[in-house]
């Protein structure tokens, strides 16, 4: 067994239905490839038809189940609602809802204009709430139980510089993840998210490392494990937070980063930079005083015996 592998049994979602947004792309597109593997029937949305056709026909040949590409717009909320519908039309009553759709680019602040902090904001925050709100009305109104996903990133808790509108907004998802888990328990309804650190995707790598900054930079070399995530891990956990196996799980966000945010955090973790020449130089000079204690602490006693002589 290992982490690049699937986890679970092949019918977990079996008569299932799962809306993934952003579902034709990256992350998105992996964890809509393994819940269709697992029998779900998954709508996947995004603004870009023609990749989520092409997405949705690919999952389909490998797992034999339904994959519906709807365009959406996850900012203008009347789509939302059109695709909510014509989901339910198509494949039955929704069971999940995965909140993945996001915008992102690294930016000195002061450098934006509001246009290009609404735009991540809207997308990503706004996004998850107008599929929150619509998904979450719908559910109550009829009774039925739901599951709420949420993809966020560690520093929704942390912030980072030169990413704020997405921290912002990722701050704000992890809020309502919590906010709603107590508030909407007693429909039936569960609230999670995940944070995962890097994993190389084309959407994220392209806009958080342009150009130079892909070279220079190895995210792999501030992970503690020594590696970037593998997508099948992060499928793996959401299969599990999305599934009936996780029925006491409410108002829970998993982080899975290799250890990234919390290295950056540790006052001392920096010092794995010092090597271990190093450390055994600091080791003698530390005997080393140490005999020097000895000595002294053998003069201090001396001095006493005198005196007590
Ligand atoms: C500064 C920028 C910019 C940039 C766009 N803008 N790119 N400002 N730096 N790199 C500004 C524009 O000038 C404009 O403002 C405003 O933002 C809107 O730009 P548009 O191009 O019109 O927006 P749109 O076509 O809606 O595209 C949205 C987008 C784009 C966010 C800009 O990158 C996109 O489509 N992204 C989707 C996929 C994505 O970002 N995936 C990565 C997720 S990764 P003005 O004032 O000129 O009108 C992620 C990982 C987090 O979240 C954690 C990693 C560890
Ligand atoms: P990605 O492939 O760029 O995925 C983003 C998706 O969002 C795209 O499919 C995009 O499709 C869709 N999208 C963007 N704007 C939209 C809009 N207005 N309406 C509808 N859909 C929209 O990047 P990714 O790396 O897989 O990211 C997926 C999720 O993981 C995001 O929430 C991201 O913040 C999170 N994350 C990623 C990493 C990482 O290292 N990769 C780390 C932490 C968190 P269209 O362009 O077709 O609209």
């Amino acid at each position: 067994m290992n982490y690049s592998e699937g986890m679970f049994k092949d019918d977990v979602f079996k008569g299932k239905v799962i809306i993934v947004t952003g579902g034709g792309t990256g992350l998105g597109k992996s964890m809509t490839t393994y819940f269709s593997k697992l029998g779900a029937s998954v709508m996947i949305c995004s603004r870009k038809i023609e990749v989520l056709e092409k997405t949705a026909q690919e999952i389909h040949e490998l797992s034999g189940n339904k994959v519906l590409p709807l365009a959406c717009d996850v900012r203008d909320y009347d789509q939302v609602e059109q695709v909510i519908k014509t989901t339910q039309e198509t494949l039955g009553p929704i069971d999940v809802l995965l909140n993945n759709a996001a915008g992102n680019f690294v930016s000195p602040t002061e450098r934006l204009s509001h246009r290009a902090f609404d735009t991540v904001v809207d997308i990503v925050l706004k996004g998850s709430y107008n599929f929150t709100l619509c998904m979450g009305k719908d559910w109550i109104a009829k009774k039925k139980n739901g599951t709420i996903l949420n993809i966020v990133t560690t520093y929704a808790w942390t912030g980072s510089g030169y990413v704020v509108p997405s921290a912002a907004a990722k701050a704000g998802i992890l809020a309502m993840t919590r906010s709603l888990a107590v508030e909407w328990a007693k429909y039936g309804i569960r609230s999670n998210a995940i944070a995962p650190g890097p994993f190389p995707t084309e959407g994220a790598w392209s806009r958080l490392m342009p150009g130079k900054l892909r070279e220079k930079y190895d995210p792999a070399l501030k992970i503690p494990v020594g590696r970037v995530g593998e997508h099948q891990e992060l499928a793996n956990l959401a299969a599990y937070l999305a599934s009936d196996f996780s029925a006491y799980v409410n108002g829970e966000v998993v982080t899975i980063d290799g250890g990234e945010w919390l290295k950056g955090a540790g006052e001392f973790n920096q010092l794995d930079q010092i090597p271990e020449e190093l450390w055994d130089a600091m080791e003698m000079a530390r005997n080393k005083s140490g005999s020097k204690l000895k000595m002294a602490w053998n003069y201090i006693k001396g001095m006493y015996k005198i005196r007590k002589v």
